[in-house]
């Protein structure tokens, strides 16, 4: 790959010497918000789409098409700007206005799907619908299906192979948020195949997705969760799963800002308050990565915002209050 495109991947993975405030155990985060596009999304967006092309499914004159309101959205429209594609990204009402501008800065096409589907009741339904019509109305158009393209687990081998290599093959836990369970998936796929039975992998997901099993239920917070299994997903995948509330991202997030200095996504707060739920259990100097998956401008007008914490949470800032990090 070549340009801005060659950036994506290889990116730090930093210990974190101050979150915890002990040190029981190793923990490191794996900055995937430093991937050009700000998200872990762009590998598996760069993938898909080079995979596509040396199969012969897609030429400088595809229009691509994909159902995103988030980081793969982003990361697709990164590439296709790069590559001279064309790119329309169904989106709904709940996408970020931050997000959609992003993308069309990119020069994608932004199409608003604004209804739920009227025999099904959603809006995902909708968007899947309209993806199809779209790709029937147009000639030469391709859509990527992050929920069921193999190419999306396969670009998350690299993401693994990164992390051991990093550490020198020890690693003992791994947390990651899940949602098409791409990155689940391609991790866990890679440490079966190459004897890595060290690793634990801990599935972060949030309250109200039906990944694990939990009943659904509106939530505030994007990026992670699911409204429908993922065809990507296997049971036993996970050698444990943490579900997380929507304040438990929103405590994470500020954790993180305030003890390291990283402003980063709401999954990424779920992962490190999932790391807190669980520190007891983890034993003495073992290594622990936390996956952080984007980055933090894209949730100021929620996550980051005063007025928007204390609507939906109340008075919660002494959660992260120095005293609380102790
Ligand atoms: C911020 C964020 N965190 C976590 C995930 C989950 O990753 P995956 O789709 O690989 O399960 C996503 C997916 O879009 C995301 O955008």
């Amino acid at each position: 790959m070549n340009g801005i495109l060659s950036l994506i991947g290889h990116t730090p993975l930093l210990k974190l010497e101050r979150f915890l405030g002990h040190e029981h155990f190793n923990l490191y985060a794996k900055l995937e918000l430093l991937n050009p596009g700000g998200s872990i999304k762009d590998r598996p967006a760069v993938q898909m789409l080079m995979e596509a092309w040396q199969a012969g499914e897609i030429n400088q004159d595809t229009t691509i098409i994909e159902s995103s309101s988030g980081n793969l959205g982003i990361g697709l429209a990164q590439a296709c700007a790069y590559l001279g594609l064309k790119f329309i990204c169904v989106a709904d009402a709940r996408t970020t206005k931050v997000n959609c501008r992003i993308m069309q800065a990119y020069g994608a096409v932004l199409d608003l799907v604004t209804e739920p589907d009227p025999e099904v009741g959603t809006l995902l339904a909708a968007r899947i619908k309209r993806v199809q019509h779209l790709l029937e109305s147009i000639s030469n158009s391709f859509n990527c299906n992050q929920y069921a393209n193999r190419n999306n687990p396969l670009a998350h081998h690299q993401t693994m192979r990164e992390i051991l290599e990093s550490l020198d093959q020890r690693v003992d836990y791994l947390f990651c948020a899940t949602s098409t369970c791409g990155t689940l998936r391609g991790c866990a796929d890679y440490l079966a195949q190459h004897g890595f039975e060290r690793t634990k992998i801990i599935a972060v997901d949030a309250e109200g997705s039906v990944i694990f099993g939990d009943k659904t239920k509106p939530r505030l917070i994007p990026g992670h969760g699911a409204g429908v299994v993922p065809a990507l997903f296997r049971p036993g995948l996970e050698d444990d799963y943490v579900l997380v509330s929507d304040l438990d991202c929103v405590v994470g997030c500020h954790r993180l800002l305030h003890s390291e200095a990283i402003l980063a996504g709401g999954s990424s707060g779920g992962v490190m308050s999932a790391i807190l739920k669980l520190q007891d259990q983890l034993p003495q100097g073992s290594n622990c990565v936390a996956i952080i998956c984007d980055r933090g401008e894209r949730y100021l007008d929620t996550i980051y915002d005063d007025v928007w914490v204390s609507e939906h949470f109340g008075d919660v800032a002494h959660l992260w209050q120095p005293s609380a990090l102790m």
